[in-house]
């Protein structure tokens, strides 16, 4: 017996997915006690789901399909126009190889070493108070810059932080904070443009292991060097995200300062800092929901999928699913301990494969950045928490409370 997915009534429900924030899905599977439920946003019917089965729906390439599925702001602000995200088949495979053939072991290793290197310079030359989300971002830049290769001089580093933030911290507002957040894409995309053509043409010398050459040189399907424009946005698909670490930096405090308790375990040794940190994905708010379209008309669950219908699938509630987590609105690092997970029920940073899916590229290198931070505090940072109270809504998309160190000695 076929049904039809239970369906909010009213034109459009934009304004309230602004103003409920990350619990917009969640309050209306709650609501009609379902986890697959229709609303209208910006106008066009979509689908909503939650929970682990429903990722799994969302990540068969055979049912859901990426191109034109995300709105044209998030393209002129987070996203970029003609990125790896909007990609589907072969194309999509062959774009998403050339990110993942930067995802090496040395790779890894190297960030580790850069991500020390750079909180050390940047502490020591602190003896005051550090607000941890504006340090991280500064921290980010020049580990984003330097582990892509691109071209920068020392008094740049500036403006590259300062413009890479508004594309993650402001795409999801409206008003003049989104007019910026395009600017800023602009400016950084054309900026980018001018160095790729300047290399494409030997007219400067860069290192040619790193991705700021690979993605200029890379080839397409059909043999022909990418647009311009395209390697210049696959570029900010990594410097872009690399900066936007500081939102869980800045998280992987707020759970120091409210758990100081697990921060001592893992002083003793009671508690490894990877389940804090896997912990500090799944509880805190970042990535709300992805984005996709119905490839064509199927059942599932009794529930009619019809074609082209755009569908958000929720992270922020699948990792708050209690079918799947005990006591989810708990931080609690100890649940990792032995987590035997699947690729479909912890996805802070999306769901599914890397290779042939549209699972986030950068998860490995987000969790050695965290790790790496969290321990050269706990290991080499004397300082402390000042009286303070942490505040964050949930219909900020992503939240960054103010949270302040204050060294010592
Ligand atoms: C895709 C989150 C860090 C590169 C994604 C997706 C999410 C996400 C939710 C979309 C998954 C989907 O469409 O199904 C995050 C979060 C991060 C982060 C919360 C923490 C800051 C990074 C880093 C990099 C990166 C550090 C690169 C160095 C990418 C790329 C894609 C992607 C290239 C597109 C993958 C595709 O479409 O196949 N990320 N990400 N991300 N991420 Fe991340």
């Amino acid at each position: 017996h076929q049904r039809k997915i239970p369906k909010e009534t009213g034109w459009d429900h934009s304004i309230e997915l602004l103003r409920e924030g990350y619990y917009f899905i969640l309050n209306r599977t709650g609501k009609f006690d379902s986890r697959v439920v229709l609303t209208r946003i910006l106008g066009a019917k979509t689908i909503c789901m939650v929970g682990k089965k429903e990722a799994e729906l969302f990540y068969d390439t055979d049912k859901f399909y990426r191109e034109e599925a995300a709105p044209t702001s998030a393209q002129k602000t987070i996203l970029g126009q003609g990125g790896v995200q909007g990609l589907d088949g072969e194309e999509h495979r062959h774009r998403k190889a050339m990110f993942m053939s930067l995802m090496t072991k040395e790779a890894l290793n190297e960030i580790q070493q850069l991500t020390k290197e750079e909180w050390q310079s940047y502490i020591n030359k602190e003896t005051d108070e550090v607000e941890i989300y504006e340090a991280a971002k500064v921290v980010l830049t020049r580990i984003a810059l330097r582990w892509t290769g691109v071209p920068y001089k020392e008094e740049e580093v500036q403006y590259w932080a300062s413009n890479l933030s508004p594309l993650f911290e402001y795409a999801s507002k409206i008003g003049p904070k989104n007019i910026k957040s395009r600017w800023s894409r602009q400016k950084l995309e054309s900026k980018l443009e001018d160095l790729i053509q300047k290399v494409r043409k030997e007219r400067i010398n860069v290192d040619r292991s790193r991705a700021f050459y690979q993605f200029s040189m890379h080839k397409d399907l059909n043999g022909e060097l990418l647009d311009q424009h395209i390697a210049a946005v696959e570029l900010l698909n990594l410097i872009r995200p690399l900066v936007a670490i500081a939102v869980y930096i800045n998280f992987t405090f707020l759970g120091w300062f409210e758990h100081p308790e697990q921060v001592k375990a893992i002083k003793n040794g009671e508690l490894n800092s990877e389940q804090f940190i896997q912990e500090v994905r799944r509880y805190y708010p970042f990535f709300p929901f992805v984005v996709a379209r119905v490839r064509k008309d199927f059942t599932w669950n009794n529930y009619i999928f019809k074609k082209d219908t755009v569908t958000f699938l929720d992270l922020y509630g699948t990792n708050h699913d209690p079918e799947i987590w005990d006591e989810p609105d708990e931080f609690k690092p100890t649940r990792f301990n032995g987590w035997e997970g699947t690729p479909f029920d912890f996805i802070p940073q999306g769901g599914g494969e890397f290779d042939i899916g549209h699972r986030c590229a950068g998860e490995w290198i987000t969790i050695k950045i965290l790790k790496t931070t969290l321990e050269y505090f706990i290991n080499e940072v004397t300082f402390e928490f000042p009286d303070q109270e942490p505040e964050y809504q949930m219909n900020d998309i992503p939240p960054k409370p103010k949270v302040i160190i204050k060294m010592k000695g």
